[in-house]
């Protein structure tokens, strides 16, 4: 099996997995999730978003989590950014880089960031001008990509177009959203087949949901095209507002166990991630959504 010695996650908990908890979640617990994060050895951590906080909420206080995180040599804090405003707040209040979020779908664009694909990508340019300014990294998404709640499927054709544009306009890298995690090893595969055509491993991620419980078959199939770079949620954290149903992306907790289990190297200690996953799912009062906690817990 062609597989990569060494893969980097990207830990979107603190972002995609609060940003849709129903549980308010304190100032002080999101910094201790975040030190908790950094102390297992994850070295990418998305810790908030500077999008409207009449939509989100959970992520109002993004500004004292950035200001007030403990920084980890090593360590890149990430945000997401919506438009040229929510640039300007994360880099003010200390993000080392941004993402921003495009869909692959029309109707998931409209819901989720309230205007279409072109629209969307048209905004992204004032942002990523900006990032060329302060040299700041632009990390790019696109939802749906293997299925919309509003549209069903989606083509391995749009994504690859949407892919083409945020590439183009300088995002260094694209993950690739199941956001409903409808995906399976069959379709993962064939997107990937279609868009390693056009673009490298090295410039895509991918990003699962785990709604149908697909999420590391899907992975599976990602590391054998080739691809090093896996987003993932402590404890199986969140789900997406604008698309209903969806759960939490793939648990942290279960992927690394899996790497682990492969022989391929994350850098992370597992024993210490499923601390910080418990510990969040405790402030939230719920159980976690890792199988592997929950089985380590068992034990
Ligand atoms: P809009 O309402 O069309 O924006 O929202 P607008 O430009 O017309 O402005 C309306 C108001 O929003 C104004 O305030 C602006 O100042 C304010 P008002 O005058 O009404 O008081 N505003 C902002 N405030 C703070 N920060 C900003 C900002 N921008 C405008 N950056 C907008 C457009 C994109 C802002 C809105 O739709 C929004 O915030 N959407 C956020 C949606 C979101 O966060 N979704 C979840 C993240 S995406 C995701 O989870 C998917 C992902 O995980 C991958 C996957 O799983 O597929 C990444
Ligand atoms: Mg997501």
């Amino acid at each position: 099996m062609n597989l990569p010695q060494r893969v980097t996650i990207v830990e979107v908990g603190p972002r995609d997995g609060l940003q849709n908890e129903p549980g308010s979640i304190n100032l002080a617990a999101k910094l201790q999730l975040l030190e908790d994060l950094a102390n297992s050895g994850l070295t990418v951590l998305e810790a908030g978003s500077f999008v409207n906080p009449k939509w989100i909420p959970q992520m109002a206080d993004s500004e004292s989590v950035f200001q007030q995180v403990r920084r980890h040599e090593g360590v890149r804090y990430s945000a997401l950014t919506p438009n040229l405003k929510g640039f300007e707040r994360a880099l003010a209040a200390g993000a080392d880089e941004v993402a921003v979020f495009a869909a692959a779908s029309e109707s998931f664009s409209h819901k989720n960031i309230n205007c279409d694909i072109g629209a969307s990508l048209k905004r992204f340019e004032d942002v990523m001008a900006a990032a060329r300014d302060t040299n700041t990294p632009v990390r790019g998404y696109v939802s749906c990509v293997l299925g919309c709640p509003y549209e069903g499927h989606i083509t391995p054709e749009a994504v690859a177009g949407v892919t083409a544009a945020l590439l183009d306009m300088g995002c260094y890298e694209v993950s690739l959203g199941d956001t409903i995690g409808t995906g399976t090893a069959g379709s993962m595969a064939t997107l990937l087949d279609t868009l390693l055509t056009r673009f490298g491993p090295q410039q895509l991620a991918v990003h699962c949901h785990d709604t149908y419980g697909q999420a590391l078959a899907n992975i599976l199939v990602a590391l054998q095209h080739g691809i090093t770079t896996i987003d993932a949620s402590v404890a199986g954290l969140g789900g997406c507002p604008y698309a209903s149903g969806a759960s939490g992306n793939v648990a942290t907790e279960d992927v690394v166990y899996m790497l682990n289990g492969m022989g391929i190297e994350s850098g992370i200690d597992l024993e210490k991630l499923v601390a910080a996953g418990n510990s969040i799912s405790t402030a939230l009062g719920k159980q976690t959504s890792s199988r592997v906690a929950r089985a380590l817990i068992a034990a």
